[in-house]
């Protein structure tokens, strides 16, 4: 097992990292307060692992909240039942909740958290790669509304993070290819031998071999903690970086209507399209285009926009929520595994690239 922190003053958080941790009562011990506690899990994950899970925990007093699966139910009309459940388990503040499930879960589950009774403790057990790497460290949650994703929620760090290996060999190849986007993008924006390494072990990391999973998720984890460590709520930029892909990415789920992409395949184009501009600006060697594209392409992921006009990916683009002050702003390389922020970069050339990748 593996474990790291996330320096966050007396909000600090370990994150443990290896196989078989589900069953690790000792370390839910160690990590949980201790009073009533609430499991929030959804109807795929449930028949899985909610039993070792129960098992693990057989000693203390616990509830059961199992949500329906997918997106379109992260929003405030599940997040009800989630305070039904809290309310009838007659779990107080000295409690905690528990999301055993991908982000979905595991963003509402700590909103939830970070509502009910003004604040109780959240730890999350993430079982896809995408929720190891990503959405469950680093605090934001939140549900979505009719307008928008993610518009409603709260910054809530959880109480602790643990990732169990184990639970990804259950998890579709098309969620792993996803989640292994956002784990390129930290060795693109952050560590340029993390990336190299990722491109010897991908085929392992596929076949979810531990080893290579323990260290790629460890390496990301590690990542993301000390980038959040610094701006944890995205006030000077640095945090920013980590939307490497994710302006163009946004812009793909919209227009394509959430349909037939997942998030971390048009992550995975964004990432292209990101490295692309970042050569036509001068600001990296463009070998590192091949690079980047060969590596998705191994992860199992797409190298090419859908059929949708570059100018309307334009438009959309511009509706991103992190524009400001009428400029959009991208992250870009500077070099493999250094990023920054830029708000003047030129409509044309956005749209080379948009165009450069069309089917
Ligand atoms: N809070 C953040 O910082 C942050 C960051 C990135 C993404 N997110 C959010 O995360 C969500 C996406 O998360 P996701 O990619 O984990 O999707 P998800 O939660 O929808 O999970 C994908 C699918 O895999 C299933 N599943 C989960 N674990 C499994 C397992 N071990 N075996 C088999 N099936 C399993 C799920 O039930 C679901 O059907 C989005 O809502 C996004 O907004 C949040």
């Amino acid at each position: 097992m593996q474990s790291l922190s996330i320096a966050l003053g007396e909000r600090t958080y370990p994150i443990y990292i290896g196989p078989g941790l589900l069953s690790e009562t000792a370390l839910f011990e160690a990590n949980l307060p201790a009073g009533a506690l609430c499991i929030v899990t959804n109807e795929t994950v449930a028949p899985l692992y909610l039993d070792t899970l129960r098992k693990t925990l057989a000693h203390r007093r616990v509830v059961e909240c199992v949500l329906p699966d997918g997106e379109p139910h992260k929003n405030l009309t599940t997040l009800a039942r989630v305070f039904d459940s809290l309310i009838a388990g007659r779990v107080h503040r000295d409690g905690a909740i528990i999301a055993l499930g991908g982000g979905v879960v595991g963003d509402m589950a700590g909103f939830a958290a970070a509502c009910y009774q003004r604040g109780i403790a959240c730890a999350q057990i993430p079982t896809t790669l995408l929720s190891q790497v990503d959405s469950s460290v680093g605090g934001k949650t939140a549900v979505n509304h009719p307008q928008g994703k993610n518009l409603i929620g709260a910054f809530h760090q959880p109480c602790a993070v643990f990732a169990d290996t184990k639970v990804l060999q259950t998890l579709p190849d098309r969620e792993m290819s996803a989640g292994l986007a956002e784990v390129i993008k930290y060795g693109l924006i952050e560590d340029a031998s993390f990336f190299a390494w990722l491109e010897s072990a991908m085929p392992k990391l596929r076949a979810r071999e531990e080893r290579e999973l323990v260290e790629a998720i460890s390496r990301s984890c590690a990542i993301k903690a000390q980038i959040v460590a610094e701006d944890e709520r995205e006030t000077t930029g640095r945090r920013a970086l980590l939307n490497l892909g994710h302006t163009f990415g946004h812009a793909i789920e919209t227009a394509v209507d959430y349909q037939g992409w997942l998030h971390g395949e048009a992550v995975g184009v964004g990432l292209l399209l990101a490295t692309d501009l970042s050569a036509r600006l001068g600001l990296i060697d463009p070998s590192v285009i091949a690079r980047v594209k060969s590596l998705l392409e191994s992860a199992g992921l797409r190298t090419v926009s859908p059929r949708v006009a570059p100018e309307q990916l334009w438009e959309l683009m511009q509706m991103d929520k992190k524009v400001s002050g009428g400029k959009l702003p991208l992250v870009l390389l500077n070099q493999l595994g250094d990023a920054q922020l830029r708000r003047d970069v030129d409509q044309e050339l956005v749209l080379q690239t948009l165009r450069h990748y069309q089917p």
